[in-house]
């Protein structure tokens, strides 16, 4: 009989897939994914340590899951995730509902782990193994695939940002082998996959070995647009101090490379960038940004940001205000800096006021905001390639993204989904853009 397992995602795209990756390794045990909480065996949480709040949410979650367990006393509960590499042992003392905890690099040891779990025993695994994970992983299973994917190409980071739970909760750089990441590309599009999202906390300092030496992430995305049936390659998170020239370039001259670029730089103020252990400054991140576009003009620029870092002034933050002024983003995610337990910023001096960093990131915010609304609008009259994902909230509209990220909807038959086609942007909606097939 096959048990049915439920698993709820947190946090950045990373997850995402690794989600998939447990799924698929516990299928191989004799689990199949369901989508509610309700009716399941086995229910992972695959959460995220970045901001505190992110963490808090797997402890509520937690005591939500209980009336679940009282009603189905064989219902396994696991913590996988950053969560659980930073408080795994922590969570197993103050929560007893909690079964199996398993970190980010150690989940291809699951299925052994649940077969402690179902002999009644408790399971935690938080290593840094020496193994790749991946190597151990099954094969990708899933026959029939949405149009699109991600793939995770390199994890863990090496820059130690002063704020950064990363470095320690995923460890150090790490970059797949790339004949393997083309292996899963070719499997990917094979089940109908024909955009790739390549993933990494630190995606374009990707270095894996190559069948001819090195490849850096300019040479996989130029192999990978190579095959058939995939037509489109984005990539996600960057360092700005790791925009090399070819991926600069692959930016102008590579087709199936969307025009879509997030490259965070967290704050305009070179004092608080050094405070920050960013290692450029304000000026020289704009300058990157021209070439950039200089590359690709149309290119869609996306970034992150933390309001209320110690030590931030309000000089320093209107340095913020004047960058983002300087360089327009067409969306960005902004932030209340989070004191992180083992960050190097947690211990500094000048720690700002949450109402003081409430304040400032409305601001931000409302600036951002317009941006992104005149990004949005400005694409009503032009044309723009769907790729179809789904229905639409209306009867007989389908949605789906543009080059540049944006969410389209139109009217038009279901047999869009996992088709690319030319939609002539009609009207700008609160979160995503009308559009009518040409
Ligand atoms: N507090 C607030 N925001 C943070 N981020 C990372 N760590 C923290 C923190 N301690 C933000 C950064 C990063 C994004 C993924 O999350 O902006 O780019
Ligand atoms: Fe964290 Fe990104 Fe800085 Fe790495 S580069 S430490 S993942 S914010």
């Amino acid at each position: 009989m096959t048990k049915k397992l439920f698993v709820k995602t947190y946090g950045c795209q990373m997850n995402v897939y690794d989600s998939e990756r447990m799924a698929e390794a516990l299928g191989a045990g004799g689990y199949e994914q369901i989508d509610t909480p309700e009716g399941a065996d086995m229910i992972l949480l695959n959460t995220c340590h970045i901001r505190e709040k992110a963490a808090e949410k797997v402890y509520s979650e937690l005591g939500r899951l209980r009336p679940l367990r009282e009603a189905n006393p064989d219902l396994k509960i696991g913590v996988a995730g950053c969560v659980a590499q930073a408080e795994g042992e922590e969570i197993m003392r103050r929560q007893p509902l909690v079964d199996l905890v398993v970190g980010p690099q150690t989940y291809h040891r699951l299925p052994a782990m649940m077969e402690a779990v179902d002999r009644g025993e408790k399971a935690l695994d938080t290593d840094f193994p020496e193994e790749d994970k991946f190597a151990h992983l099954p094969k990708l299973r899933t026959p029939k695939r949405g149009p699109t994917a991600f793939l995770t190409v390199q994890e863990g980071c090496d820059k130690f940002c002063a704020f950064c739970v990363v470095p320690y909760t995923r460890g150090a750089e790490v970059s797949r082998p790339a004949d393997r990441l083309m292996g899963e590309a070719r499997a990917l599009v094979d089940r109908g996959v024909r955009e790739i999202t390549l993933l990494g906390q630190n995606v374009n300092a990707y270095h894996g070995a190559g069948p001819d030496g090195e490849w850096g992430l300019a040479r996989l995305i130029r192999e990978m647009a190579g095959i058939d049936g995939l037509d489109r390659i984005r990539f996600t998170t960057s360092h700005p101090n790791d925009m090399e020239d070819d991926l600069i370039a692959a930016h102008g001259d590579c087709d199936k490379l969307m025009p879509y670029l997030h490259l965070p730089v967290q704050s305009g103020s070179d004092k608080i960038l050094k405070a920050m252990n960013r290692k450029h400054t304000a000026e020289q991140y704009i300058r990157l940004i021209e070439r950039i576009r200089a590359a690709r003009p149309d290119l869609l620029l996306s970034g992150d940001f933390i309001v209320g870092f110690p030590g931030e002034t309000e000089d320093d933050f209107q340095a913020t205000l004047d960058l983002v002024n300087a360089v327009g983003y067409g969306t960005a995610y902004s932030f209340k800096y989070s004191s992180r337990p083992g960050t190097p910023a947690a211990e500094r001096k000048g720690q700002v006021s949450d109402a003081e960093a409430s304040e400032r990131l409305q601001r931000l915010q409302a600036l951002l905001g317009e941006q992104q609304r005149a990004t949005q609008d400005s694409m009503v009259g032009r044309r723009v390639q769907v790729l179809f994902e789904k229905t639409g909230r209306e009867p007989g509209q389908m949605v789906g993204k543009s080059e540049y990220l944006h969410a389209v909807h139109v009217d038009g038959p279901e047999d869009l989904r996992g088709e690319i086609a030319a939609v002539e942007i009609v009207a700008s909606r609160s979160n995503s853009l009308a559009g009518r097939l040409i």
